[in-house]
């Protein structure tokens, strides 16, 4: 089996990987990788969620985000897993507005992810926005394929994969969840900073 690699040495600098995304309304979504910094503001947003959104989030009942999980938020590349928070300004300060973490496997060249809008900016091409700039930063580190699974109820996560192309099947280890994944073809342009700074870092 192949050892996954850490990224977390070859980050330095991770402010390097932030993308500017132009949302619907002319608004700016920033993305980028969490921080040591972050750790209060993203529990607080993960407190703030609904009920459901953190329920399928979480793919399970818990009233915030559990240590351990956070712990891994904060160690970015470690293990290839990597974790990213969506910004917007309002009132002149920026708010976390989404997250997702996702993880490579070197071996079968897949990333797998999952994400979450803050139920007050859900509906608003936040998650569409977000997804894009994750299939970008999964193709940056190689990988051939992103896919994620949901409950078979979630019709928000499901109507979002669907617009986005992603296909479906079963999930192979929980019979209440589906799995949908999309394959990554190289961007022809550089759609997404991690592109840039993985193609002048040679990794590509
Ligand atoms: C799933 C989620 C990330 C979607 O994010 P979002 O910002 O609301 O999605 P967008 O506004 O970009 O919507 C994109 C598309 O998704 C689909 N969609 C969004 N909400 C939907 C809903 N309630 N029902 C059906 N389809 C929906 C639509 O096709 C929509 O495109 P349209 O606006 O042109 O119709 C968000 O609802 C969320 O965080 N839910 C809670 C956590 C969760 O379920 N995470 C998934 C775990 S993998």
């Amino acid at each position: 089996m192949l050892a996954q690699p850490d990224y977390s040495a070859l980050l330095t600098n991770i402010g390097r990987y932030t993308d500017i995304v132009r949302l619907k309304g002319r608004r700016l979504l920033t993305v980028r990788f969490v921080e040591q910094k972050d750790a209060g503001a993203l529990m607080s947003y993960f407190r703030a969620l609904s009920r459901q959104s953190r329920y399928n989030r979480l793919m399970g009942a818990a009233s915030e985000l559990p240590s351990s999980e956070l712990d891994k938020t904060l160690h970015v590349g470690e293990g290839s897993r990597f974790a990213v928070i969506a910004e917007m300004k309002t009132d002149g300060a920026h708010a976390i507005v989404g997250e997702a973490r996702y993880s490579y496997n070197a071996e079968t060249r897949n990333t797998e992810f999952g994400l979450s809008i803050g139920d007050e900016w859900q509906g608003q091409g936040i998650g569409s926005a977000m997804l894009s700039n994750l299939e970008c930063r999964a193709a940056a580190l190689g990988s051939f394929r992103l896919f994620g699974e949901t409950f078979r109820n979630n019709e928000q996560m499901i109507g979002l994969a669907r617009k986005a192309g992603y296909s479906f099947g079963a999930a192979p280890s929980d019979w209440r969840q589906v799995r949908f994944e999309k394959p990554l073809y190289r961007a022809t342009d550089i759609p997404c900073e991690s592109w840039k700074q993985a193609a002048i870092a040679g990794w590509l």
